[in-house]
């Protein structure tokens, strides 16, 4: 099964959004989804996700699934505007719990902040498998980035979110809290474990040394000759040496506070005050 993939490529937060519709079939999925967010005015903006209602609608079809690979910390989900504009179920892994009662914590929020995932339409685990139309999805819990990391495998396209990105740019990073550089290694080996010519699509590209075009798309077998960080066959104390140091290096994304606190409630907003204004915390020297 060759599920057909279009992607969407936010420029101001590296992110790549995905649109996987049946090869013969009306019916689709939308996996991670952008909402724009200027930090210095808080303000938001539709335009990304615009740009795939427009072309949900353009081709008339039948949004099934809303999937999030993870909760991102660098850009602000879309998927309830988009629930509300075309449909759908949200759906995120199940330890998104743990994603909870972690940030839960860091952002103060009370017992009104229900932890237990209720805000998302699905929580898949390990080996569960969801239906696009006629076409399934199986799901490999990939943890190592964050707790709660998925890969979605449809067909003979893997979604990988932030485990793996293109061969020469490598992994992403494993120190935010409940991230493990030596969990993300054993997850990438699951993917790995995928047929050669499974088609990779990942949830972020910078570019990279030597390439000045953006790509997201590339294969197992790529990966495995090719990864700058888990190639060759690299063995896990030397992926684990590597990626703690160069984490240790790294800054915070932009956006963290405000994606951490509306993602991990699935993309909605807090709750607002009396007057319906709606605001976002900032927590001090907490990261
Ligand atoms: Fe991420």
């Amino acid at each position: 099964m060759t599920p057909f993939v279009k992607a969407f490529f936010d420029e101001a937060t590296f992110t790549v959004s995905y649109l996987v519709r049946e090869p013969e079939g009306r019916t689709c999925a939308i996996v991670d989804s952008v909402l724009d967010f200027d930090h210095a005015s808080g303000r938001t903006d539709t335009q990304s996700a615009d740009a795939i209602i427009d072309y949900v609608r353009s081709e008339g079809l039948n949004v099934e699934w809303i999937l999030e690979s993870h909760v991102h910390a660098d850009h602000l989900s879309a998927a309830p505007y988009l629930q509300e504009k075309l449909g759908g179920k949200i759906g995120i892994g199940a330890n998104i719990t743990v994603v909870q009662d972690t940030f839960g914590k860091v952002f103060n929020e009370g017992t009104e902040f229900q932890r237990d995932g209720s805000q998302f339409d699905a929580l898949f685990r390990e080996g569960d498998s969801f239906f696009i139309g006629q076409m399934r999805g199986d799901v490999l819990h990939t943890p190592g980035h964050t707790p709660a990391c998925l890969t979605y495998v449809i067909g003979d396209a893997a979604f990988v979110g932030d485990t793996l990105f293109m061969p020469d740019f490598g992994t992403a990073r494993c120190d935010f809290p409940g991230g493990s550089s030596a969990v993300l290694f054993n997850s990438i080996q699951k993917i790995l474990a995928l047929p050669d010519e499974t088609r990779i699509f990942v949830g972020h590209d910078y570019k990279a040394p030597g390439r000045d075009e953006y790509a997201w798309e590339t294969t197992v077998g790529e990966q495995k000759a090719l990864n700058v960080h888990i190639g060759q066959g690299r063995k896990l104390e030397d992926f684990v040496k590597m990626r703690d140091s160069r984490d240790a290096t790294l800054a915070m994304p932009r956006l963290i506070l405000p994606s951490l606190q509306v993602n991990m409630r699935a993309g909605q907003m807090p709750p607002p005050d009396e007057q319906g204004n709606i605001f976002l915390k900032l927590p001090v020297n907490k990261f």
